[in-house]
């Protein structure tokens, strides 16, 4: 029921904040991680563990892709993400020091499925991140960690991205706990961040007229590039899926380190160019690496639309436009950054009269291959 909403997907990007509370709910004790789910495990399992694949189709794969920061950095295991159709037929090297991850918030899609299946035949433990009980890929792994997003409905997936984050971090932390990678305060330091999102998402949600504008105002846009480093790269890449799917605009999303190996050439007066600036506290470095990118976008003609955080002032001399969200450590900035992007794509589709429910040849749940 879209509950007075005017579509579902308005009505999944507003239910954020609760995707991620209800995602990390019963999984944080006094500072510290304990996923139940992965009591049948094993922490033996879990410490044998040398490599780490993630195999997932579309928004869920760019879910892998942020949480592949976070797990390898608190849990010093290496984390690579593979497209599951791409996995599944190309022989890759499986053992049972290797932990397959599946993301896929229908728990139906075939690639997926497929790729679990594979996985395990060959050897490889299955953990799957899934929003829909009793659903198939849950039922193929040797586990399953929920994210309770609640039912999504429109096709452009939303709240169970940010709920998938969250269900990679919890693990993450589940796993550098059990690998004693990371000390007690230090887990204790991430769980209390992990916490404060949703609220800081609700404070994104705030700002949507802001968004909603520009949106109208960019309704006749033909191209919109995205740019993102780090964190930000996977979250330009999501950016750009979602225009594409819901409003039917070429849209790419890059690496701002790949600009000057190819994209830059695309710049011409007035390509509109969504940035994701990195916080400064996080790392100067990256930073200015950003900022020095949207001078040289900017120097080209480019109409530059920055998010960045509160108080980031070094975006204002080259930005058209400044979307802020709150302050928070790195790792926890895309949970806040794909928002307006949501809803830029969004509220360009309804501008052009399109049915954001239900873009043009797409379904919610890809159950061939
Ligand atoms: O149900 P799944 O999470 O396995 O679906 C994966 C993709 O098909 C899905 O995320 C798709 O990319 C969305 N339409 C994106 O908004």
């Amino acid at each position: 029921e879209k509950g007075g909403w005017p579509s579902f997907m308005k009505k999944e990007v507003s239910e954020q904040p609760e995707a991620v509370a209800k995602t990390i709910l019963g999984r944080l004790h006094d500072g510290s991680v304990v996923i139940p789910e992965l009591e049948a495990f094993g922490d033996t399992a879990l410490q044998g563990i040398r490599r780490i694949t993630v195999v997932a189709c579309g928004t869920a794969a760019y879910a892998g892709l942020v949480a592949k920061y976070a797990i390898e950095k608190w849990a010093r295991v290496p984390v690579e993400i593979e497209l599951s159709h791409e996995f599944r037929y190309r022989e890759p090297v499986l053992d049972d020091t290797t932990l397959v991850i599946s993301i896929s918030q229908s728990g139906e899609t075939m690639d997926t499925l497929m790729a679990v299946k594979y996985a395990r035949a060959n050897g490889a433990k299955a953990i799957s991140i899934c929003n829909t009980q009793g659903s198939t890929i849950p039922r193929e792994s040797d586990a399953v960690i929920y994210t309770h997003a609640g039912p999504e409905v429109a096709v452009a997936s939303t709240k169970a991205f940010v709920a998938q984050i969250t269900a990679l971090y919890l693990f993450g932390l589940h796993l550098a706990r059990v690998r004693g990678t990371l000390s007690a305060a230090e887990l204790a330091v991430e769980a209390e961040q992990l916490q404060a999102v949703p609220d800081k998402i609700a404070e994104v949600l705030e700002q949507a007229e802001k968004v909603e504008q520009l949106a109208r105002w960019m309704a006749d846009t033909r191209s919109v590039l995205f740019l993102g480093r780090h964190v930000g790269f996977p979250i330009a890449l999501e950016g750009a899926l979602k225009l594409k799917e819901l409003a039917y605009i070429h849209a790419e999303g890059f690496a701002a380190g790949e600009l000057k190996h190819g994209p830059i050439a695309l710049i011409e007066p007035g390509q509109p160019v969504f940035v994701v600036v990195p916080s400064p506290r996080g790392s100067a470095e990256l930073h200015s690496k950003v900022v020095s990118n949207i001078q040289e976008i900017r120097a080209r003609g480019a109409r530059v639309i920055a998010i960045a955080e509160v108080g980031d002032a070094a975006v204002l001399p080259f930005a058209d436009e400044v979307l802020r969200i709150p302050l928070a450590a790195p790792l926890y900035e895309p949970l806040l950054a794909v928002v307006p992007l949501q809803i830029f794509a969004m509220e360009l589709a309804t501008a052009k009269g399109l049915d954001v429910d239900q873009p043009r040849n797409l379904a919610k749940s890809v159950t061939v291959e």
